[in-house]
């Protein structure tokens, strides 16, 4: 069974549904550790209620982002993780970490990348006026959620959205998504050709939607 680290500073939705995934095998793979760099939260708490090893790490006891990884790595190795999920992890991470981890670290972001990278996703993509936003599921590069990218869904942009309504709409696309990325992750369907991913079994129906998890299916 594939083992996965999930890194989370917030509320952990995202996280609870890769638990449930998980639960329900939908995901053929098992959560081996949650870390948290921020003590207190939901994210952690929904680990422990799921009886997942959950380790809260305070980035501010270390004296670099070199240091915090490090001791990252090491959490993740202990626990023998193979996978490791950023699932709203507000920290960048620093080559520590990716090199210990080389092509297995995926991100979700709640924009169409590569449009609206960064922190602020939801908000940009308002600011833009675009119809139509999303999310995306991709490996972790060395840039800021340019890597490449695995599973994306569309959501629209309402008439009177804000912030809070779209970001809200475009959560549930993103559990779908990373879900679904994380299992074709385990059945080694997923292939990285350069900056392009091929997925085996993802071929077919053109045209029938513009959300890619359900290609899938
Ligand atoms: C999500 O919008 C994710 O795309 C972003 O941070 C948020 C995390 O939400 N990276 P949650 O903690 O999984 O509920």
């Amino acid at each position: 069974m594939m083992r996965v680290g999930v890194l989370a500073s917030g509320s952990g939705s995202n996280l609870q549904a890769i638990l449930d995934g998980c639960a329900a095998r939908a995901i053929p793979a098992e959560v081996a550790v949650v870390i948290c760099n921020v003590p207190g939260a939901r994210a952690l708490q929904r680990a422990e209620a799921a009886k997942v090893p959950a380790v809260a790490l305070p980035h501010q006891k270390f004296k670099s982002r070199e240091d915090y990884d490090r001791e990252l790595v090491a959490v993740l190795q202990r626990h023998r993780v193979d996978l490791v999920c950023l699932a709203g992890f507000m920290r960048l991470i620093t080559p520590v970490l990716l090199g210990a981890f080389q092509n297995r670290i995926l991100n979700i972001h709640p924009s169409l990348l590569p449009a609206f990278p960064g922190m602020h996703g939801v908000r940009q993509a308002l600011a833009a006026g675009v119809r139509v936003s999303g999310c995306s599921v991709h490996v972790v590069d060395e840039g800021c959620d340019t890597g490449p990218l695995l599973i994306q869904a569309a959501v629209p942009v309402l008439e009177g959205d804000d912030e809070e309504t779209l970001a809200a709409r475009i959560l549930v696309q993103e559990h779908r998504c990373y879900t679904r990325a994380i299992s074709l992750w385990a059945q080694g369907r997923i292939h990285l050709e350069g900056r392009r991913v091929r997925i085996d079994g993802a071929a077919g129906a053109p045209g029938r939607t513009i959300s890619s998890p359900e290609l899938l299916d």
